[in-house]
């Protein structure tokens, strides 16, 4: 089983997938990864460096490609990812990057059997954040939500609104909608 959480920065994917991954002794990994090409994006996005759309695009890519051994190795005990190609479809494509490139450049990635999306109200998402980079803006974050939710339908996501939620509330809502 392969699970992927996605949302804006501030949805509180990563304290929710790791907290699942705890829970169903699943493997917990994330992307960027923090193999070479994941710590060079990190470096990339801290320094806000001014970096050509579809050059990043391919750089994400990249370490997905990197990420895949690592993902097949662990698929048997059950793997939870903290972002994932449509990261990419929501972030890169508000940055003007057309879909249709970057699918072809994902082709031949494995797909997760479920997408939880977590949404949140834009404001409370920023509240939750700590740093604020080129990533993290208001108008900007906006976007990608609105992109997600239109991938939601796409690739029939399993939709979950944290606005408002306490951890443990918004934890429970998943384990019930993953029984289903
Ligand atoms: P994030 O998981 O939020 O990192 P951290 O754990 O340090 O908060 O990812 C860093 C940023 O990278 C985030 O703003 C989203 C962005 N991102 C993309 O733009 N495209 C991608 O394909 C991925 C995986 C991440």
């Amino acid at each position: 089983m392969f699970i992927v959480f996605e949302g804006i920065d501030g949805s509180g994917k990563t304290t929710i997938s790791k907290m699942l991954a705890n829970h169903l002794g699943y493997f917990w990994t994330a992307e960027p990864t923090d193999g070479e090409i994941g710590k060079f994006i990190r470096e990339i996005l801290t320094k806000n460096k001014n970096i050509d759309s579809k050059a990043i695009t391919l750089l994400f890519t990249a370490d997905r490609y990197e990420h895949q051994k690592i993902i097949k190795e662990n698929i048997k005990k059950g793997v939870i990812c903290d972002r994932y190609f449509f990261s990419t479809l929501a972030y890169q494509s508000v940055l003007g990057v057309e879909d249709e490139f970057i699918k072809y450049i994902n082709k031949d990635i494995i797909m997760p059997d479920v997408v939880f999306l977590l949404v949140v109200d834009v404001d409370e998402a920023i509240k939750r954040l700590k740093t604020s980079d080129l990533f993290e803006k208001k108008s900007f974050l906006e976007k990608v939500q609105k992109k997600y939710l239109e991938l939601a339908k796409e690739y029939n996501f399993i939709v979950i609104d944290t606005s408002n939620k306490s951890i443990d509330n918004v934890f429970n809502e998943i384990l019930k909608r993953l029984e289903l």
